[in-house]
């Protein structure tokens, strides 16, 4: 049976909406501009947040990649096309979800003409943090979903043992709820007859979360 509409929202609710929409875009226009840290002097663009306010769960990576800096928008790369492919299998429309990064400037060190991907130091995130917090402010989802260690850290405020806490919830001192995952990048480094097992387990962590999306 189709469901019901879901009924219009209330004037205050939608003014709120209005308003947080534009202060997100605002700050997502400032965090072009953004040289707090040097990363902003190395890479291409600033690689903003993607997906709609209210959203239910934000999804939070390390930063944007190769791809996601030439591209300008996140989770685009080899890392978002094994995302992309969760997300099918769970059931979990992308454009359904707000999905950023702990740290919104590629990081990077050339090999011959490639840039390979480098973590960001814990200063670096640290001068990145207030951006993904307005974010969060804005979005306000009911939870996140911290991708990997720097997204983790990120989020809670002191360093979480990935391994140990994965497929947990974490709670912040604002209440938002966090699930701790691995990166979809840890993935690809897995060894191939690992890997669909490696697999399983992340789609295992994630489904955790899957009561907060409405089907
Ligand atoms: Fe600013 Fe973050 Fe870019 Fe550093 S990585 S320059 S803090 S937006
Ligand atoms: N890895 C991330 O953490 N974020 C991206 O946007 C792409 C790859």
């Amino acid at each position: 049976m189709p469901r019901p509409p879901p009924p219009p929202p209330s004037p205050a609710k939608a003014a709120d909406v209005e308003q947080d929409l534009h202060a997100l875009n605002e700050q997502r226009e400032a965090a072009r501009e953004c040289r707090e840290c040097p990363l902003g002097f190395h890479a291409i663009q600033t690689v903003w947040g993607e997906g709609p306010l209210r959203a239910a769960l934000m999804l939070v990576g390390e930063q944007p990649g190769d791809q996601e800096d030439r591209q300008g928008r996140p989770f685009v790369g080899p890392a978002g096309q094994l995302l992309d492919r969760a997300l099918g299998e769970l059931g979990w429309p992308r454009d359904a979800l707000y999905l950023t990064n702990a740290v919104k400037h590629f990081k990077f060190e050339m090999r011959g003409k490639r840039r390979m991907h480098k973590t960001p130091a814990q200063r670096e995130a640290a001068a990145c943090l207030h951006w993904l917090e307005s974010e969060i402010a804005h979005v306000k989802p009911q939870a996140a979903i911290a991708l990997g260690a720097t997204a983790a850290r990120q989020l809670m405020g002191y360093p979480v043992p990935v391994m140990a806490q994965r497929g947990h919830w974490l709670e912040r001192e604002d209440g938002l709820r966090v699930l701790v995952t691995l990166h979809p990048s840890a993935l690809l480094r897995v060894f191939d007859e690992d890997r669909a097992e490696a697999y399983a387990l992340w789609l295992a962590d994630l489904r955790k979360a899957s009561k907060l999306i409405a089907r």
